[in-house]
């Protein structure tokens, strides 16, 4: 079985499970975990923040961070197809009362967009209180917001007096495709959140990173929301292993991400847009075909819209698999 539907699928290897049985732990309820004590110093070190909160998902990473900046009946801006919106089962509007307004195109918007959207001071308009980006962009193919361009959203948005918060849950595959490292992605940002059971293979785990003040306000929702853990130093223990073992390694993933792009567009499968990360979007004609024309090899892919699947490369697949996955590919081509 080759699986390219996520780099979500990752198992944790001999040595992460290792680390993980190892792990130190106490209760982190009590603030008395040594080994998510130090993950979260790790991860606030690495980001260039004061603090880090560990949290169970990318999702209650997003959402508590969101829920920290702003109050409810607020507007937060964000990318068209933001992971925020479009696939955390509405939790912006049911749990905090946000309105997440969509801007620019294609998973990116700059900082007219940003003006444009911003709603007039006035009681009878919701008051727009963030501006939040994705980086890199699932829904558009893993693609990078340009450095420069960001620059100059978050000065609007400061213009502006909005908050920022920063979906990072592959940021590490931003700064490995970039070499602009974390930190300085982050640098703009009050809240950030990033993934360990992405790219970097832990099997759970996420974290936000921000000034002490705002993560004391983003505990408090990761309370309410159920997102206090006990013993969990045995999935920080994960984390802190993908941290030290499994970033520098993301360029290989973003290399097979490029092989299969190529290797798509010679079988005659239009890549689109060209993957700047590890995320390859590809156009089919027959979407159900497909679909069982790739389960039937072992391959697996997922349908995101009509005509259009994901691919995506990670920690468990590698150069040899993605040329595997091509052969299996041509087959489905020529039949
Ligand atoms: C950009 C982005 N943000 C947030 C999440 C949510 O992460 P989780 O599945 O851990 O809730 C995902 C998950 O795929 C994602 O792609």
């Amino acid at each position: 079985m080759i699986d390219l539907r996520s780099d979500t699928v990752t198992r944790p290897s001999a040595a992460m499970r290792a680390a993980m049985a190892a792990a130190e732990v106490g209760d982190d309820v009590y603030g008395e975990d040594p080994s998510v004590n130090r993950l979260q110093q790790a991860a606030a070190a690495r980001l260039g923040k004061e603090a880090a909160l560990f949290m169970p998902s990318g999702t209650m990473a997003n959402q508590a961070a969101l829920r920290a900046l702003t109050q409810p009946g607020d507007v937060v801006l964000a990318s068209q197809g933001a992971h925020i919106l479009r696939y955390e089962s509405g939790a912006a509007a049911a749990l905090s009362g946000l309105h997440i307004r969509e801007i620019g195109a294609a998973g990116l918007f700059d900082a007219a967009d940003v003006h444009a959207a911003v709603s007039p001071g006035d009681h009878h308009y919701a008051p727009t209180a963030a501006v939040a980006v994705e980086n890199t962009q699932n829904s558009s193919g893993g693609r990078i917001f340009p450095f420069e361009q960001l620059r100059h959203v978050a000065v609007a948005a400061r213009d502006r007096g909005l908050k920022l918060h920063l979906d990072g849950a592959r940021l590490f595959n931003a700064a490995a495709a970039t070499g602009i490292a974390v930190d300085r992605w982050a640098e703009p940002f009050d809240t950030v959140s990033i993934c360990l059971s992405k790219g970097l293979g832990a099997p759970v785990g996420s974290l936000v990173c921000a000034s002490a003040a705002t993560i004391e306000r983003v505990h408090r929702f990761r309370k309410m929301l159920g997102g206090g853990m006990r013993q969990a130093g045995i999935l920080a223990a994960a984390g802190l292993h993908a941290l030290e073992h499994n970033v520098e390694r993301l360029a290989h993933d973003h290399a097979n991400a490029r092989r299969l792009a190529a290797g798509l567009e010679e079988l005659g499968y239009p890549v689109e847009p060209q993957p700047e990360s590890n995320i390859v979007l590809f156009r089919v004609h027959d979407t159900r075909r497909f679909l069982r024309a790739t389960r039937e090899r072992d391959l697996l892919v997922n349908p995101v819209a009509e005509g259009v699947f994901r691919a995506v490369t990670h920690l468990d697949v590698s150069a040899d698999d993605i040329e595997d996955a091509l052969r299996r590919l041509r087959d489905i081509a020529a039949a």
